[in-house]
């Protein structure tokens, strides 16, 4: 492109003197000059814009994972008795009921039960006494609705337990039926559907029971039937990833991967097949209990679901406080092995037939891993990664691998497909980043920069002057994604009920959700992924509080060709942006053009639940464009501008010829 950038500066030159450059060309505050012409444009990569999915602020647990009921096991004090059993409480006094836990469950991984023990028989209190479930703070029951519940029980005598969904003290019932039965001696699995005739969305699961005896419960789950495909992932949150048309997902984690100790690190053999006998752990990073549910195969499915390429990062032998020695590595490097042929062996390997018989007997797309997270400096970690490198190449020579060690400032010292980049900083030093990546040597892996975020007192919990910032950085990012491949923001969610890191781009309840503005920003990025990009270049006489990108992209709904041009204005100042697009037929561009923003009053200003939509995109049609247009842009603002083009303009340009373009101005 650097003929381009020479192409431009004459250009430029030219059309000063076209437009005889006087005070009426300079008085506007910024040019953009696109350029449509041939050896201006480059494929900008597929998979350039995704999403990173950690296990942090509930965001699986209690989040995208429907489970209503949080410690379905009775395992999250621990696997030993007596243990606790929180979330879940008894109803009815203590002389009445009594509850405890034992190992004595059916599952050998899970060995927690828990034993209620009822006193009371026709002196009960109304509707008897028992046990109950919050949920991850409530749950969100829904009027018309359906809900799966299984339960594992056992009593030496018959049972007769009424299962209900409620409000959140018991007193207004949502859903009822009845569990009847003369012989569980032996656990025996319930399986019901509860269909509610209220709505609440902080209702709770009871057990409960009149008559006297003891019973055990084991592994209670309450599903709702409408999940994403029958899948188990809440609608609502799907569908705002999926709106972001990712090109992939990066999972499980993030510090979540590593763990504090490989104790607690997520052991993807310990959340596949059966999820009651999934033993569960306790992620000691971001300090809560995931029953695991959402575990190896739901993610490669979240993957597939969203069209996103799955980018597994797994546990390389490193957690924040251990390294395992590189002479007993080995067990680690199979694990890692294993868990690719669960990804992508034949139905009939040995860890591909447990993929198929939990229900996809195709392989999924599995073409990148990451060897670990955060763990480049850590002791061992290149030892242990060039053992994790020939092993996986050997097995699967098309995986690209992705080290965790920098490669944007000097090379690497390891063989590497890519290197990953994690920025995390104040909006200012964020927007500035820009052009990190122009200095970067064209040869070598190229980079994934799996997190990035304005972070501290510029975001809060998300501000618009954050997602400004990241706009800018994004632009860098694409104008420079001959060597960027791969991006996403981080982290992707929080539940408000357990805001463990902060900013995040999507914010949940149990029943709504909102996306921050940094969230919405990436919207504008969503159709650069395969979209051809083109030089531009900018010319302002203020500081550098803009930066721009100009895409020609096929939107994927109507099938049209669009050229996009995108522009930050990081400053306080109204901008006069003049836009010329020079290097094709001006006929070939529509007369008229959209233009979407996003900014708000104050650069500080954040959605909340209160007000969810206070800054999202904004879109009015522009009555004039074509391949010279005049556009103001708002203080502290991201503006998109999208002009319809008669064709796809990368395919019809010529070299730009221009002198007689100059002249004919
Ligand atoms: O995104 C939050 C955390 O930030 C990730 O777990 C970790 O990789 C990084 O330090």
């Amino acid at each position: 492109m650097a003929a381009g950038r020479a192409l431009i500066l004459g250009l430029l030159i030219g059309l000063c003197f076209a437009f005889r450059c006087s005070a009426t060309l300079w008085d506007t505050n910024a040019l953009l000059v696109v350029n449509v012409s041939k050896d201006s444009t480059r494929k900008i990569p597929e998979s350039l814009f995704g999403v990173f999915f950690e296990e942090i602020n509930h965001a699986g647990a209690g989040g995208l994972w429907a489970e209503l009921v949080s410690n379905r096991g009775f395992e999250a004090g621990g696997h030993h008795s007596p243990s606790i059993i929180d979330p879940w409480s008894i109803i009815g006094s203590d002389s009445l009921i009594k509850v405890s836990t034992e190992a004595s469950s059916c599952f050998k991984t899970n060995p927690v039960a828990l034993r209620m023990e009822v006193a009371c028989d026709n002196d009960c209190p109304v509707g008897g006494v028992g046990i109950y479930n919050p949920g991850y703070w409530g749950m969100n029951i829904e009027k018309g609705k359906t809900y799966n519940l299984v339960l594992y029980i056992r009593s030496m005598g018959s049972v007769n337990v009424s299962v209900s969904l409620t409000d959140s003290i018991g007193m207004q019932t949502l859903a009822t039926t009845n569990i009847i039965k003369t012989d569980v001696s032996n656990w025996t699995k319930i399986e019901t559907k509860l269909e509610a005739k209220e709505s609440n969305t902080n209702a709770r699961l009871q057990l409960k029971t009149d008559k006297k005896g003891v019973i055990w419960f084991d592994q209670v789950s309450l599903m709702p039937t409408d999940t994403y495909k029958g899948h188990g992932f809440r609608n609502d949150l799907f569908k705002m990833v999926a709106d972001l048309k990712p090109g992939f997902i990066r999972f499980p984690g993030g510090c979540f991967v590593e763990g504090e100790y490989l104790r607690n690190a997520f052991r993807w053999k310990e959340t596949i097949g059966a999820w009651e006998e999934r033993p569960g752990h306790f992620g000691d990073v971001w300090f809560y209990w995931t029953d695991d549910g959402l575990g190896h195969y739901e993610f490669f499915q979240l993957a597939e679901d969203l069209g996103a390429a799955p980018i597994w990062v797994f546990n390389n032998g490193i957690s924040h406080q251990e390294s395992v020695d590189p002479s007993v590595i080995t067990p680690f490097v199979q694990e890692a092995l294993d868990g690719i042929e669960f990804a992508r062996g034949d139905a009939n390997s040995t860890w591909g037939s447990i993929r198929a018989a939990m229900g996809h007997p195709a392989p999924f797309d599995l073409k990148y891993v990451a060897i670990g997270n955060e763990d480049c400096g850590k002791p061992y970690y290149r030892e242990n990664y060039l053992k994790f490198y020939a092993a996986i190449r050997k097995a699967y020579p098309d995986i690209q691998m992705i080290s965790n060690c920098d490669g944007s400032s000097k090379q690497l010292d390891h063989p590497a497909d890519m290197y990953d980049f994690h920025i995390y900083s104040d909006a200012r030093t964020v927007f500035s980043m820009a052009n990190t990546f122009d200095r970067t040597s064209r040869v070598g892996p190229k980079a994934f920069v799996s997190e990035y975020a304005v972070t501290g007192n510029d975001a809060g919990l998300g501000s618009l002057l954050a997602s400004l910032a990241e706009a800018g950085f994004l632009i860098g990012l694409e104008k420079n994604s001959d060597i960027v491949e791969m991006a996403s923001y981080a982290p992707l969610f929080v539940n408000t009920n357990d805001k463990r890191w902060k900013p995040d781009a999507i914010v949940f309840d149990s029943s709504q959700s909102y996306g921050t503005p940094s969230y919405w920003m990436q919207h504008f990025f969503k159709y650069s992924n395969g979209a051809t990009i083109l030089n531009s270049t900018l010319m302002t006489n203020s500081s550098s509080s803009l930066e721009a990108s100009a895409i020609v992209f096929q939107d994927p709904v109507d099938k049209k060709n669009y050229l996009r041009v995108k522009v930050v204005n990081f400053g306080s100042s109204t901008v006069n942006l003049k836009i010329v697009v020079v290097g094709l037929d001006p006929n070939l561009l529509d007369t008229s053009a959209s233009k979407t923003v996003l900014s708000s009053t104050d650069v500080r200003d954040e959605n909340s639940f209160a007000n969810p939509q206070k800054i999202i995109p904004v879109t009015t049609m522009l009555e004039k464009a074509g391949d010279n247009i005049d556009v103001v842009l708002l203080p502290h603002s991201l503006t998109c501008f999208d002009v319809l083009t008669k064709s796809d303009i990368t395919e019809v340009t010529t070299t730009t010829d221009d002198k007689s373009y100059v002249s004919s101005m």
